[in-house]
């Protein structure tokens, strides 16, 4: 029943070079930072999220990827509770901007494959070529009810993926698509246009477990480690890139990091200590970890699990002073990191902050092209 895996088209900037690829992650939802109701936290509008994607563009950044969000959290200030649609979000960012890729992301039990392979299509020509996919098996259950949805125990989600992503491959290559699987059928099965890049856009799998990891390996190209310290991401990343060659393919590596920079590492870590305190929506905390994974943990790791979400909603931690959190990516990318996605607490402020500050000493690191000679290849200035 499998499908071979078409190689992505490599044309784009996400395969330009062997620079560390940069993403600007989860803008398109409240408080895509931390559950927090600090008055740094990210509050969302249409303009201010053309604004974003539009200086990440001018920076270089190779991809824009949204978080689908159906509802929040709750708590006091409902962190999550609103997010532009992940589709029509990057059909409009694709009108507006000219060279970063832009993802969508499906939960693959919400939506037809056919569906999700036509509208990345039409948004693949849109963009003149720069859309792709980001796909995720799900895991907030009292969100997936809203749909009619199956509801599958985790690793039945990646097989149930696993499925689901046969038949967008195969609708992108041609038409007459017949396929039975277990869990996702279809008949005669047509699409077109074709999306424009040939022989397809790109597929991100954001799972961190081993059993999602499997998935990522067979169909994506860009997979991630669930890591916080360098050794556990070069550890990942090689187990991932052993799947991948399993299957006779490549795959990138990312980690989704959550950047928190001051002047002064000390300054920075006051900031956390704010966040992980009295800035904290700790009803809204309590829920995200009883109704995603509350049963499963002992109270240390629920403490751990709470103070994080908190702050950094638990990504690759990047805090510090701008050479501190430089330095660090230089460790993550010797652990073999392809690529870094980031949340910002406050998006409008730290992303200028990072391009000003941080972007400076990548390039000096060589992880980064130096912008002036990237813009005098036809790159961004
Ligand atoms: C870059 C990135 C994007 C993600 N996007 C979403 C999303 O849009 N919606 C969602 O429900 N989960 C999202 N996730 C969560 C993952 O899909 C996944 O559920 C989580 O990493 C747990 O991994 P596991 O399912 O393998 O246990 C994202 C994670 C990362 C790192």
């Amino acid at each position: 029943m499998s499908v071979r895996v078409t190689e992505p088209d490599r044309s784009g900037p996400l395969f330009e070079d062997d620079r560390l690829k940069l993403g600007l992650f989860g803008f398109n939802i409240t408080a895509a930072g931390a559950l927090s109701r600090s008055k740094d936290r990210h509050e969302i509008s249409w303009q201010q999220n053309v604004d974003l994607v539009r200086q990440a563009e001018a920076a270089g950044f190779e991809a824009a990827i949204p978080i689908s969000r159906w509802r929040g959290f709750e708590g006091e200030t409902n962190p999550w509770g609103q997010s532009f649609e992940s589709y029509t979000w990057a059909s409009g960012l694709a009108a507006l901007t000219e060279r970063i890729s832009i993802f969508a992301t499906s939960h693959a039990l919400t939506m037809s494959p056919l569906l999700a392979a036509k509208q990345i299509a039409t948004a693949d020509h849109i963009s003149g070529g720069r859309m792709g996919l980001n796909v995720v098996a799900g895991w907030f259950e009292k969100e997936l009810r809203m749909f009619t949805a199956k509801s599958l125990g985790h690793d039945e989600r990646y097989d149930y993926l696993d499925e689901w992503l046969e038949v967008v491959l195969r609708l992108w290559e041609r038409n007459g698509v017949d396929y039975a699987g277990r869990h996702v059928q279809i008949q005669d099965g047509y699409l077109e246009p074709k999306p424009l890049q040939n022989p397809r856009p790109p597929i991100m799998n954001a799972a961190f477990s081993p059993r999602g990891h499997e998935t990522a390996a067979k169909y994506a190209d860009i997979a991630f480690v669930g890591a916080h310290d360098p050794h556990s991401a070069q550890k990942q990343v090689a187990e991932i890139r052993k799947m991948a060659a399993s299957h006779g393919r490549t795959v990138q590596v990312w980690a989704a990091t959550s950047v928190i920079c001051a002047e002064t590492d000390e300054a920075a870590a006051a900031l956390v200590e704010r966040y992980r305190g009295p800035d904290a929506d700790m009803p809204a905390v309590e829920n995200a970890v009883d109704w995603t994974m509350g049963a499963q943990m002992t109270p240390d790791l629920r403490e751990v699990i709470k103070a994080g979400l908190a702050s950094t909603m638990g990504g690759y931690p990047l805090i510090g002073s701008p050479e501190t959190i430089a330095d660090e990516i230089g460790r993550m990318a010797d652990a073999g990191i392809d690529g870094i996605c980031q949340t910002f607490m406050n998006y409008e402020a730290g992303l200028p902050l990072f391009v000003s500050e941080i972007l400076p000493l990548l390039e000096k690191k060589r992880l980064r092209p130096a912008r002036a000679a990237a813009a005098g290849e036809g790159g961004q200035a």
